[in-house]
């Protein structure tokens, strides 16, 4: 099958895109999936870097232990593991795993759900990481009527799925965005948009009930003051420094807390109701055909996404020659409402 690579850590150019990978069977409790879709996480470039380091106690210290890439699947059930009940051949999908960068890749059976039907295969992969992540999130910061919740990074993956879910939950939501993705955010249903560009949302008096760092760059203490009485501070930052600093305020105050998203089919669920609902879409900015996936993860790198960037593995090769270096980003407000 085609697959995506990594051996060693190092740069984008160390991925071997390969035709010749063996399809992984699945074990236990796994269901392999035909991937249809995949999309892109800042995780992934952690994976490819080996940085943060921190990273290694999980992914294998000296050398990747699995060489495959990618975390965020949709597709096509088409073999099982013994012992799977939930699922049968020929079912659609969606889920985190490892090695999604691949025409097949298998997954434990409790780390995948029913796609939502509504959505695209592209869209379905959009959802898991960043979905989980902005659902335990918005469940951690306690958001819902009458709460008002602050989002710095607020167009990026995580960000524009949370101000969805702050809002399906009834919360004010304030995003925090540059100037281009104010429209976006709004579209999103965001109450207000903070342009960090101009403004810094520390110099007004506004007390926030929870706020969401997708980003780390306004100091925690600052974070920290603009909390309401029982408001709290949540980090998802990719940082080493950020995550230690943030944890061990955690430690002294309830206030802060650090996040890390568990993977589990019944956020899955839960995330597909919410599509179900009407009330969450995942917004794409980028597609890449499965060749481009160190274009996808150069992107990625810019921290400039706007929703999410999907890599589109079963598209047909005569429309994959396109899809290398997209140059026009589907995430502006129109074809967000669409
Ligand atoms: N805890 C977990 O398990 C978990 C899971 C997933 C993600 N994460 C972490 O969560 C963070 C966000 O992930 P993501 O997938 O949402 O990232 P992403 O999609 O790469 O975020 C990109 C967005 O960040 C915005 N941005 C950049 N600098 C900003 C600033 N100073 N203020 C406000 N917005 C800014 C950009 O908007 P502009 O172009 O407008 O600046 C862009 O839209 C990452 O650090 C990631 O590692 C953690």
């Amino acid at each position: 099958m085609r697959a995506i690579i990594q051996h060693r850590y190092g740069g984008f150019e160390r991925l071997e895109y390969r035709e010749d990978v063996a399809e992984p069977r699945p074990r236990r409790g796994e269901v392999a999936i035909a991937v249809a879709a995949a999309s892109v996480n800042p995780a992934d470039r952690f994976r490819v870097s080996g940085v943060p380091r921190l990273g290694r106690l999980a992914f294998g210290w000296f050398r990747p232990r699995v060489p495959g890439l990618g975390m965020d699947v949709a597709g096509t059930v088409v073999s099982l593991g013994p012992g799977v009940t939930r699922f049968a051949v020929g079912d659609e999908v969606y889920g985190e795993t490892l090695g999604s960068f691949a025409e097949v890749v298998c997954a434990r059976e409790d780390r995948v759900a029913a796609r939502p039907r509504g959505l695209t295969m592209p869209e379905a992969a959009a959802l898991p990481l960043a979905g989980m992540t902005a659902l335990q999130a918005m469940r951690a910061g306690r958001a819902r009527a009458g709460a008002h919740v602050l989002i710095l990074g607020a167009s990026g993956g995580v960000g524009h799925l949370a101000i969805q879910i702050a809002r399906a939950l009834d919360a004010e939501v304030t995003a925090v965005c540059s100037e281009r993705n104010v429209g976006l955010v709004r579209s999103l249903g965001a109450h207000h948009a903070i342009d960090y560009t101009r403004d810094d949302f520390t110099a007004h008096s506004t007390r926030y009930d929870a706020i969401l760092d997708l980003v780390g760059t306004t100091p925690i203490g600052r974070c920290v003051a603009h909390l309401s009485e029982r408001g709290v501070y949540l980090a998802s930052v990719g940082r080493t420094g950020w995550i230690l600093r943030a944890a061990l305020r955690s430690l002294v105050s309830r206030r802060v807390k650090v996040l890390a998203a568990i993977s589990c089919a019944s956020d899955l669920d839960a995330l597909r109701e919410l599509v179900d609902a009407g009330a969450v879409r995942p917004v794409i900015d980028r597609r890449f055909a499965l060749e481009g996936v160190p274009d996808a993860l150069r992107y990625s790198a810019t921290e400039r996404t706007r929703g999410k960037s999907v890599i589109e593995i079963t598209a047909p090769r005569r429309a994959r020659a396109s899809l290398g270096s997209p140059i026009e980003s589907e995430a502006d407000p129109r074809a967000a409402r669409r």
